[in-house]
């Protein structure tokens, strides 16, 4: 923290050793008032959340945090949030391990075509007005893959496994909230953020399948919309999308 050059991201850490999750920690903090740009961040989670309700392996060595952030923003904006995340998570990759992390929409971090680091935000709002966003970001950094049960070794990744060489969680936090910051900064510039996010996307230009619970939907991602919204063709019509799941189409 020391040697943060930050205005308002990291201004606050709070440390724990070992948590259930930070995302929970945040959340609680946040309904109490903690001002923006607070950050949880814990060595270990007992019980790491991610999306969709499904648990998430957070060891020693690996990078998990929440930050707080009180856009003055619509909550049909809040996806926003997850941009900002991804973009700089995959540039702090980037810089300190020079491997060649992209994003795949909307908020996991490949590295090939593993997961490396995943992304929750969750939001507390008031009328039509966002109050809190808890942006959780979960990277696997200096573990082995054998952490992991053997059945999503080929799912998953650790910059450890990809590289043999263990980065300073310090320069890491310190590298990636400073990242943040910068991004953050640009939220009401949302198209630069865009065009930054664009060229790191491992999304675009390939075909997904996108399972909502009504339909399941076939198609060529081929851009975002300035709303955040995913924008694939599908047959000769192209729709927008918010949310689900979306997969690389394998016939
Ligand atoms: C996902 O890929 O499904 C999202 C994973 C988000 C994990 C991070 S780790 C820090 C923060 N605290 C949590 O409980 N979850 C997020």
């Amino acid at each position: 923290k020391r040697n943060l050059n930050t205005e308002i991201i990291g201004q606050e850490i709070i440390y724990y050793k070992e948590i259930e999750s930070t995302n929970d920690a945040a959340k609680k903090l946040a309904q109490s008032g903690l001002q923006e740009g607070a950050v949880v961040i814990a060595e270990e989670q007992k019980r790491g959340k991610g999306r969709l309700g499904r648990e998430f392996c957070s060891p020693l060595g690996g990078i998990w945090l929440s930050c707080i952030l009180r856009p003055d923003i619509k909550p049909t904006l809040a996806t926003r949030a997850t941009y900002i995340a991804s973009l700089a998570i995959v540039k702090t990759i980037r810089k300190l391990s020079a491997v060649d992390a992209k994003i795949k929409w909307p908020n996991d971090i490949l590295v090939g075509n593993k997961k490396v680091s995943g992304i929750l935000t969750e939001m507390g709002a008031e009328l039509d007005k966002v109050d809190y966003l808890i942006v959780g970001m979960g990277i696997n950094l200096n573990f082995p893959l054998d952490t992991f049960d053997e059945s999503l070794h080929n799912k998953v990744t650790t910059i450890y496994h990809e590289t043999g060489k263990k980065i300073s969680r310090v320069k890491f936090v310190q590298a990636l909230l400073e990242e943040i910051e910068m991004v953050y900064k640009k939220l009401y510039d949302f198209k630069d953020i865009l065009k930054e996010w664009k060229a790191y996307s491992y999304t675009l230009g390939k075909v997904v399948k996108i399972d909502n619970k009504k339909e399941e939907i076939v198609g060529e991602a081929v851009d975002i919309a300035e709303d955040g919204a995913l924008l694939v063709k599908v047959d000769d019509k192209v729709r927008k999308f918010y949310s689900g799941e979306v997969s690389l189409y394998h016939q």
